[in-house]
């Protein structure tokens, strides 16, 4: 498709090309993903380390939706922007940089999720490193970061059925979406859950370390003037300090079942 079509419609076409790539209903059966079901979208904001992600993951595999991680689009963009130096005190440059980031996921059989590729390259082995998790929030929250990330993920969102988790995903990018979760656990657990998975790549890392860059994210992401992380007022409260994977999983697809009726309804 090279460089004959205009930008977003170019995005539009990798991002179809990556969903035919997943397969939709191909990863499981049942009543959740039969064919005949409407497709519904699942917001999941929350603080860092609450187990969003796995929760989506899993979330996408039992229903054969497509699962997006939208904070791999600010890392991605914060390592373009650490690698290219950019100012992101200069509106001017940040607006260049931008104009120069093409995202797109594709999807990894071997750890069933997405990929983000960062200008063809996959990202993924670079994104969670402390250098990128440091500047992360600072550049999440410049609006015109959040403008080019959210119009993206609103495409994405398109055709339903998607699992998407993130900070302002049931605030801001789908704010009509039919089942938003907010998901919360105790800081302790979630510096130890956020150290094990950092300890896996990175065995210099310690607890004081992971808790501050914690805690200073937090901190940005809930006070920023741009989309702050706020629990929706529809969405539903998880507190998963003391739920395992496979309990939090089974409350959540109850409600899944539920919201999958009312739009069946509607
Ligand atoms: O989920 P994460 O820790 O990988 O997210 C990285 C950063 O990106 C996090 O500090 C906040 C920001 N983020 C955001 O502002 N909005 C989102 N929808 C997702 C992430």
């Amino acid at each position: 498709m090279g460089n004959t079509y205009p930008y977003n419609t170019r995005l539009l076409l990798r991002q179809e090309l990556f969903f035919v790539r997943q397969g939709s209903y191909s990863r499981n059966s049942g009543y959740l993903c039969s064919m005949t079901q409407p497709r519904i979208i699942i917001a999941i904001d929350g603080y860092s380390s609450c187990g969003k992600s796995t929760l989506a993951r899993q979330l996408a595999a039992q229903l054969g939706y497509h699962y997006i991680d939208s904070g791999a689009m600010y890392r991605a963009i914060t390592l373009y922007f650490l690698r290219n130096a950019v100012d992101i005190g200069n509106r001017d440059a940040v607006a260049n940089a931008i104009a120069n980031i093409n995202l797109s996921f594709v999807f990894n059989e071997v750890r069933q999720a997405s990929d983000v590729y960062l200008n063809d390259e996959n990202a993924e082995p670079f994104i969670r490193d402390m250098i990128v998790s440091e500047k992360v929030s600072e550049v999440a929250a410049i609006r015109e970061v959040r403008v080019f990330a959210v119009a993206q993920q609103q495409r994405m969102g398109l055709h339903k059925g998607i699992v998407m988790d993130g900070r302002d995903i049931g605030t801001a990018v789908f704010p009509d979406a039919e089942l938003k979760l907010f998901m919360t656990a105790d800081p302790e657990v979630r510096v130890m859950r956020r150290f094990k998975e950092m300890y896996a790549t990175n065995p210099g890392i310690t607890l004081d370390e992971v808790k501050s860059n914690l805690e200073l994210r937090d901190y940005i992401d809930s006070t920023r003037d741009e989309s702050p992380l706020r629990r929706a007022a529809d969405a539903v409260l998880v507190d998963n300090s003391n739920l395992n994977c496979d309990e939090q999983l089974k409350l959540v697809l109850e409600m899944v079942k539920d919201r999958i009726k009312a739009a069946l309804r509607k």
